[in-house]
């Protein structure tokens, strides 16, 4: 084995996304793949004989803090795009890489586009307080929202001072219509067979509308940003969250 490349196991390997980035970390000359694991088999265990240096997880939200917290306690460092982590789940993981000394990242999108249309919807959210969310995703995604539409609501409420409502009388004659609310802001989960991952902004105001939208057409589009972090985070000392925390450093 060449010591200068960096080991790599796939967790959830026989997964959609896992089988992707198998074959992406096969395709890179710097990166070695120990290890290919799933449901199942002992993460840990696997980290410790094989003394990995980073493992990357697309699992199932269920198991996306557990896997994290596994990796990390192994002496790996974690790239994760497993959505379904809560705000308190990143700021325990965060504490105890920073314990570790060890770095990693946790990516709600991976497609350099989509980490884009985040930032330009940051920006025109100064200028625009009317917004709303839509997301689009394959029939077989557990969770919803996506990772992805709760963190580029996060983004805009960081720059918004004001929460927008429509009309007060407004009332929902199907439950549901207006979609869900994610800090005052409204965001809808499409499922259909066809989509990979696609995600919408809609600004509204008077006259206008700006609509950013990103559309991920096929799980390729996901592994220049994964390469990018397993490249990375042998470099970081803590745990990131967010391609773009690490993107231009
Ligand atoms: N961050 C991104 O850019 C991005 C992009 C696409 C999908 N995702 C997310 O990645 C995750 C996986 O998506 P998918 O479409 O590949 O799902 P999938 O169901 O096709 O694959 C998940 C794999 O993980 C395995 N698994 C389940 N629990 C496990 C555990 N505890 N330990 C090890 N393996 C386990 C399953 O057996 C399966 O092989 C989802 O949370 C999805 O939302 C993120």
């Amino acid at each position: 084995m060449n010591l200068a490349k960096i080991s790599v196991i796939v967790s959830g390997a026989k997964g959609r996304m896992g089988r992707e980035v198998v074959a992406a970390v096969r395709a890179e000359t710097d990166l070695t793949l120990v290890a290919e694991c799933d449901l199942g088999d002992d993460l840990a265990g696997t980290i410790r004989d094989t003394q990995a240096q980073v493992v990357v997880d697309f699992t199932r939200p269920e198991s996306a803090a557990s896997n994290t917290e596994a990796i990390l306690r192994a002496g790996a460092r974690p790239v994760v795009g497993t959505t379904g982590f809560q705000p308190e789940d990143i700021q325990r993981l965060t504490k105890l890489a920073k314990s570790l000394d060890l770095g990693g990242l946790i990516a709600p999108n991976f497609a350099i586009g989509a980490v884009l249309l985040m930032k330009f919807a940051a920006e025109a959210a100064r200028y625009f307080p009317a917004v709303e969310v839509i997301e689009m995703h394959h029939d077989q995604k557990l969770d919803a929202p996506s990772g992805t539409a709760l963190k580029t609501v996060e983004l805009i409420r960081k720059v918004q001072v004001k929460e927008f409502r429509a009309h007060p009388q407004e009332k929902e004659t199907v439950p549901g219509s207006r979609g869900g609310r994610y800090l005052g802001v409204p965001v809808h989960s499409v499922r259909l067979p066809g989509y990979v991952a696609s995600e919408e902004v809609l600004f509204g105001g008077p006259g206008q509308v700006l609509s950013l939208r990103h559309d991920a057409l096929s799980r390729t589009s996901f592994m220049p940003g994964v390469i990018l972090a397993v490249r990375k985070v042998v470099t970081l000392k803590s745990l990131h969250h967010g391609l773009e925390t690490i993107m231009d450093a």
